[in-house]
């Protein structure tokens, strides 16, 4: 079973006791820039949705007295096979150290930071912070050669893939910062010079990539089968399915509604990577049954760091860990290898599902969180 490790903030018992300290600790401002999500928040809803409505089949009398959570993906390494996902602006959440807190919350743990270009410090400065698993995500906001330039960069600090976040083509409305005047600079104008690169970004520009850079390439926002032909069909490494936590597109679908199709379409042509409401270990256990390689975790690993910073985002870990090999051990499973799609099934729905309903001991009183 999963012990603690020194750099461990172990205060916390339980995930909801890092919410309800994040909640403590942010402006009202910083919290719904980070919970919220665009319009009616109608995908933010269906990510948790299409994770609730899964059920796990148990079974019994087998061995499982060693469980192995561990992975390797991407040539790394990985304690569990968790991604700290990219996130804009880490230093809201962690205005000391910023995305240097989740690197190095990845090297004590053993698992993947994928660094946002939107954040700081920058891709030289987190690289130097930790020696950790790392990839770099780029919003596109320039023309070939400001791709150019972060490829050379990344491939010289030791990233180990590039991913490209194709879902924010356009930027969407997110109410709550509307409504609290919280709205990013950079979100202001919809058609300012550099956002106008990514309107144009096609798989034009996924193939020239490929040509010119000799490292793995992820694609962020992958949404159906048919994008995660065409990534095969490029040469893509990784396809990252995800709605960006709702925050783009409202009334999407939920993520894990979308896994299958993208694993029927590509399972063992690229490596499948997934996010959107991961809250708790059985959440991961559900995403790895249905053939996702790596699963991402976005607002838990902000409102960790919001929490308590580094030893917040290792604590959280840890309990995913034990919930991970609880929810493996009760399903009769030892190693990763022994869950497939019929480990889950389609059930009912149990709570309305928010942001956070994962947690059920926090008051879900929608003002608050
Ligand atoms: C505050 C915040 C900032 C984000 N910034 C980025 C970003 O810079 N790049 C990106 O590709 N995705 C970004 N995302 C999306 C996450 O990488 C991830 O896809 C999403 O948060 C997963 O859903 P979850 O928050 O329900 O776990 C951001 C998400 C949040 C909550």
């Amino acid at each position: 079973m999963a012990t603690d490790s020194p750099e461990s903030s172990n205060e916390f018992a339980t995930i909801h006791e890092i919410i309800r300290a994040a909640r403590t600790n942010l402006t009202q401002g910083a919290w719904d820039y980070m919970a919220g999500a665009s319009e009616s928040e109608t995908t933010l809803r269906r990510n948790r949705a299409a994770i609730d409505k899964l059920a796990l089949k148990p079974r019994a009398l087998r061995d499982i007295r060693e469980i192995d959570a561990s992975d390797t993906v991407l040539g790394m390494k990985l304690r569990i096979p968790v991604l700290l996902a990219p996130i804009g602006s880490l230093e809201s959440f962690s205005p000391a150290e910023g995305a240097a807190a989740s690197a190095k919350a990845a090297e004590a743990f053993d698992i993947i930071h994928m660094l946002s270009s939107r954040c700081s410090p920058g891709l030289e400065e987190v690289a130097a912070a930790a020696n950790n698993n790392r990839i770099f995500q780029l919003y596109v906001r320039g023309d070939d050669k400001f791709e150019d330039d972060f490829a050379r960069r990344a491939i010289e600090h030791g990233y180990n893939a590039f991913a490209v976040t194709i879902d924010t083509a356009v930027y969407s409305r997110r109410e709550r910062d509307y409504a609290n005047r919280f709205v990013k600079k950079w979100r202001v104008d919809i058609s300012n010079d550099e956002q106008i690169w990514q309107a144009k970004y096609t798989w034009d520009n996924v193939k020239r990539f490929k040509d010119t850079h000799d490292i793995p390439l992820i694609m962020k926002g992958i949404a159906t089968a048919e994008d995660a032909a065409l990534c095969v069909e490029h040469g893509v490494d990784g396809i990252y399915i995800s709605n960006h936590g709702g925050r783009q597109l409202d009334h999407g679908r939920g993520s894990m509604d979308v896994l299958p199709e993208v694993v029927a379409e590509a399972k063992g042509k690229a490596t499948i990577i997934v996010d959107g409401g991961v809250l708790r270990g059985s959440d991961i256990v559900k995403a790895k049954a249905l053939g996702a390689d790596l699963v991402g975790i976005g607002r838990l690993q902000c409102a960790s760091l919001a929490a308590g910073g580094m030893g917040a985002v290792v604590r959280a870990l840890e309990i995913l860990e034990q919930e991970i090999q609880i929810s493996m051990g009760l399903s009769g499973a030892t190693s990763w290898a022994d869950l497939d799609p019929s480990c889950v099934t389609t059930s009912t729905t149990v709570a309305f599902p928010s942001v956070f309903s994962a947690h059920q001991m926090l008051s879900l009183n929608p003002n608050k969180y």
